[in-house]
């Protein structure tokens, strides 16, 4: 719809709209009162056609947070997607409902049509193993936090980087800052696809590297992007019981890792970091997890208009 601002790809804002909701996070982490009534009146509808824990439940704290209302549903089969409807008749009905939605879905797409059907801003929550440009808001204020800074940082992505959207997402916002390295560890199987290398890397002239040795290159990384094996995106279990523990981040790997190395994981983590690294300071997941909530409230008070 005209005149109505969505955001289904992290590179629809700009860099210096990434500064700003960066800038805004981080004033309402230090002052969250000031911003307790900003969207008094406003409702967020939260549709999840997939499970989620973080990305729901920080969408409804952050709405919550601002001073507004939630509603929606967190599963495909209790909305009426279970009797056939399609993605854009039920959003041109929950946007008659709300005023900005956030979706998740296993289509790859679904929130773009969602978009182009709704009266209100539809917020991209993950689509399939494409994107997912909140968790990249969310990965950019950790950053911003941990390290002070975007440039000149070698950013390595281990895990599932095939199907796992939050990575695919992160890469396209780093390739916009000076001096980004990225590293690419994973099984054969689970490389990055050909479309995010030839269209966001080559495009962009970043420096890449390609291993399945996580140890190996360790000791370049200023940032360690952990991810989980999708197994919801496997056709076979077989295949996922072969891959899934390909990497297992325990403290002895970090032996030749940077001091100030952060590492961070979107989450929910399954075997691919053992616990006994949570301890370690380098550890920033769970920091990332309290990021989610104050940059998706200056997300919302973006798309809704509001100062
Ligand atoms: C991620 C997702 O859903 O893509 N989780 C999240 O939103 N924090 C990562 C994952 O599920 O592995």
């Amino acid at each position: 719809m005209e005149n109505v601002r969505s955001l289904i790809d992290i590179l629809e804002l700009s860099t210096e709209e990434i500064d700003q909701l960066v800038d805004v996070g981080t004033k309402i982490l230090s002052d969250p009162a000031a911003y307790a009534h900003k969207c008094d009146g406003k409702i967020l509808a939260t549709l999840f056609f997939e499970p989620s824990t973080r990305t729901r439940l920080s969408f409804e704290s952050a709405m919550l947070s601002l001073g507004g209302q939630v509603l929606g549903f967190s599963e495909a089969s209790s909305s009426s997607a279970a009797k056939g409807e399609s993605v854009a008749d039920t959003v041109r009905t929950v946007s008659c409902y709300s005023d900005i939605i956030a979706m998740r879905h296993p289509k790859e797409g679904a929130p773009l049509v969602a978009s182009q059907h709704s009266l209100v801003p539809v917020i991209n929550a993950g689509d399939g193993g494409h994107n997912h440009p909140t968790q990249t808001l969310t990965d950019l204020l950790t950053i911003h936090h941990e390290k002070g800074r975007f440039e000149n940082l070698t950013v390595g992505f281990c895990g599932d980087l095939k199907f796992g959207r939050t990575v695919h997402s992160l890469i396209s916002a780093m390739s916009r800052y000076k001096g980004t390295k990225i590293v690419l560890v994973s099984p054969e199987e689970l490389k990055l696809p050909s479309y995010v290398k030839k269209e966001v890397l080559k495009k962009n002239g970043i420096p890449y590297e390609q291993t399945t040795d996580l140890e190996e290159v360790m000791p370049k990384l200023d940032i360690l992007y952990m991810t989980r094996v999708q197994r919801e995106r496997f056709f076979n279990e077989e295949d996922y019981l072969r891959l899934k523990d390909s990497y297992i981040l325990t403290p002895d790997k970090l032996h030749n890792a940077k001091e100030d190395l952060s590492i961070l994981h979107p989450l929910p983590r399954v075997n691919e970091i053992s616990v006994a690294v949570d301890k370690d300071p380098r550890a920033a997941y769970f920091r990332q997890v309290r990021y989610g909530r104050y940059i998706r409230m200056a997300l919302i008070m973006k798309l809704l208009g509001i100062e």
